[in-house]
């Protein structure tokens, strides 16, 4: 009875931004628990070989090529998923970016791209899905957006905070008004996360967000696969509008001193990089033993630099 709960056989996904990272480890977790999954992304070559990992799950999969800031990519997008799959079930919008820079002087054209794949692009999907499960009623669906703890606190920049506390407005708006054809509509808040956007994060960096989070290490897209099996599956019929945090504690307090650890991480620091190194691999690009390559994001690997005075 429980396993059937959380049991997607049957059930057609999508996950935007799903070529690596965190769309990865949701496209890999819906199709373990039973979905067949669309990976939509920009990247064609490793948006395809992720495509070909999820058949060789035994599911059935396809590559949509598709940048969700283009209201007719994201239609045409959902049209070829349904003439593939017949139907849609589960619309995960994950694709997003982020700009660093300081605000006095952030150009309103990186405002703009920030704001455009993070928030109107997530919303151009959901309306897509929304109008999908809408022709296929009664049953319904169920979106999930990813936003971030930086809905919570204040760690990155005005675009990439604002865009999204914005998701999870947007999260808690569209549930409110989709209810009513038995739409659920989620987000899930992941904290630091060892995806490619963190490739050239510098070591430092892993060991101060060892030391601040009381789980002890450093999240991985495998974490979400139980957050997003919940949200997609029946398990989570009567929940809708939720911004599911989940970051092993991280945003629980403002932390002045490292804590102590009783007992080791469940997952060691080796642990924390399997997926990462999984998908510089896939991207075709090197990295060293700890899944570190510090000239895909230059400017994170120096503005942690700079930060920590390295
Ligand atoms: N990594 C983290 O620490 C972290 C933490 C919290 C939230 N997030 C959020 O999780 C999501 C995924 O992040 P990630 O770390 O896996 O990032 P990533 O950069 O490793 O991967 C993002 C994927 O999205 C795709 N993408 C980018 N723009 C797109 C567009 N316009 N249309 C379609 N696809 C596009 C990229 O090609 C890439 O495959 C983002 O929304 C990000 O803001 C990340």
């Amino acid at each position: 009875m429980t396993q059937h709960l959380f049991d997607l056989t049957g059930k057609k996904a999508l996950v935007t931004g799903a070529a690596v990272g965190i769309g990865r480890g949701y496209a890999a977790a819906l199709a373990q628990a039973g979905a067949d999954v669309a990976i939509v992304d920009l990247d064609e070559k490793t948006g395809q070989k992720t495509s070909d990992e999820i058949k060789s799950f035994g599911r059935n999969s396809l590559f949509v090529r598709c940048d969700v800031t283009k209201k007719e990519q994201v239609d045409a997008m959902i049209e070829e998923i349904v003439e593939q799959f017949g139907q849609l079930d589960i619309g995960v919008n994950n694709a997003g970016i982020g700009i660093l820079g300081g605000d006095l002087d952030f150009s309103p054209e990186n405002w703009n791209k920030v704001i455009n794949v993070n928030l109107t692009g997530m919303y151009f999907c959901a309306q897509a899905e929304a109008r999908q499960f809408v022709k296929q009623n009664p049953v319904g669906g169920k979106i999930i957006n990813t936003a971030s703890m930086s809905a919570r606190i204040c760690n990155c920049n005005a675009s990439y905070n604002a865009s999204k506390g914005g998701v999870v407005e947007l999260t808690r708006m569209l549930a409110a008004e989709w209810g009513t054809y038995n739409i659920n509509v989620n987000c899930i808040s992941p904290s630091y996360i060892l995806s490619p956007m963190h490739a050239s994060t510098p070591l430092e960096v892993r060991t101060r967000i060892r030391e601040l989070t009381p789980l002890g290490y450093v999240q991985r897209p495998e974490d979400l696969y139980g957050p997003v099996i919940f949200l997609a599956s029946e398990a989570s019929n009567y929940v809708t509008g939720l911004d599911l945090l989940v970051d092993g504690g991280h945003t629980l307090n403002a932390w002045l001193t490292p804590l102590q650890r009783e007992t080791p991480p469940r997952i060691s620091p080796e642990q924390e990089t399997i997926q990462l190194k999984h998908d510089l691999a896939a991207m075709e690009l090197p990295f060293d033993e700890n899944g570190i390559n510090e000239s895909l994001h230059p400017e994170i690997a120096n503005a942690f630099k700079n930060a920590f005075g390295l």
